[in-house]
C-alpha cells in the first residue's frame, strides 16, 4: 500500500453513503488513500445490514485504502480505526469517558456514541477497503433498540471539523504503527486500555440461532472476543454484542 502522509479529504453535502461514495471514487480512479465526508447521508449503512441514521450535525467520514494488508489481517483494521477514533475523541472532547465495545463501538455511560463499518471490494485490480466512521455529535438518533448518545450531551467542545481532522491524522498515524499487521499487538494493547472493564456483562448474537451470555474477558491475539460464560471462555470471531439492559 502506498502511504501519503496527508491524503486528500473530499467534502460533500449529501450522499447515499460515504462508504459507497468512496468505492465509486476509487472505481473512477481517484488515487488511494483518500477520505470522504458528507454533511448528511440518505442511506447511511450500519453493521449487519442496519441503517445508520445520518442527519445534518453528526460526523460521517470514510477512508479508502488500496491493498492495505493480506486478507487474513484486514479485520485488524477495525481495531486500528477504533483506536484512532478514541485518540480523536479524547483530543477533541478533552475527556476520557469513552469506551470501546467489541468489535468497535464507542460507548459512553452504556450508550452508543459512534460506530464504524469496514467494507471490502475487489475493484480496479486491487483490494479496496473502506473504513467508515459515524459519530453522533449534535444529534442523538432516536427509536433505536439500544441507547444512543451525542457528543453534545457530554462535552461543550463540539467542533465537528476538529474531530474530523484529528480522526484523519490519528488514523494515518495508527496505520503506520500497525505496519500492515506486523505490529497488531501494539494496537491490541491500546484497544484494551479503552475497552469496557473486564467483567462487563455482554450478550452476543453470533448468528440467528446462536446467542451467548457472559462477561467481557479480553480480545485475543487475532482480535477475537473472549467471552467468559459460567461454563467456559468462548472465542467469538464475528457477531453483534449487546450490553444487556442498555445497548
Ligand atoms: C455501526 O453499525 O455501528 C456502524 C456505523 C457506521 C456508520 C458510518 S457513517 C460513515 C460511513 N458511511 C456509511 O454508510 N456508514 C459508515
Amino acid at each position: 500500500m502506498s502511504m501519503k502522509t496527508s491524503p486528500q479529504l473530499i467534502r460533500l453535502q449529501s450522499v447515499d453513503s460515504t462508504n459507497e461514495e468512496a468505492f465509486r471514487l476509487h472505481a473512477a480512479e481517484t488515487a488511494a488513500p483518500f477520505f470522504v465526508t458528507a454533511a448528511e447521508q440518505m442511506q447511511g449503512r450500519g453493521r449487519s445490514g442496519r441503517t445508520w441514521q445520518s442527519p445534518v450535525g453528526n460526523l460521517y467520514l470514510s477512508c479508502l485504502l488500496e491493498n492495505p494488508a493480506s486478507s487474513e489481517k484486514l479485520s485488524q483494521l477495525g481495531f486500528v480505526a477504533g483506536v484512532a477514533l478514541i485518540d480523536a475523541l479524547v483530543a477533541t472532547a478533552h475527556s476520557k469517558c469513552f469506551h470501546l465495545k467489541w468489535p468497535n463501538d464507542v460507548i459512553v455511560d452504556g450508550a452508543k456514541l459512534a460506530g464504524l463499518l469496514l467494507e471490502t471490494r475487489q475493484q480496479n485490480n486491487a483490494q479496496a477497503v473502506v473504513i467508515g466512521w459515524g459519530v453522533n455529535i449534535s444529534q442523538t438518533p432516536k427509536d433505536l433498540p439500544y441507547r444512543a448518545i451525542g457528543l453534545h450531551e457530554i462535552s461543550s467542545s463540539l467542533d465537528k471539523e476538529q474531530l474530523c481532522q484529528q480522526l484523519m491524522s490519528a488514523f494515518m498515524q495508527r496505520l503506520l504503527q500497525w505496519d500492515e499487521g506486523r505490529n497488531f499487538n501494539a494496537i491490541r494493547q491500546l484497544w484494551l486500555q479503552f475497552a469496557l472493564p473486564p467483567g462487563t456483562p455482554l450478550m452476543v448474537r453470533g448468528s440467528e440461532t446462536e446467542k451467548f451470555e457472559g462477561v467481557f474477558e479480553s480480545i485475543d491475539a487475532d482480535g477475537s472476543l473472549l467471552l467468559k460464560t459460567p461454563f467456559e471462555t468462548r472465542r467469538i470471531i464475528a457477531g453483534d454484542v449487546i450490553l444487556p439492559g442498555v445497548a
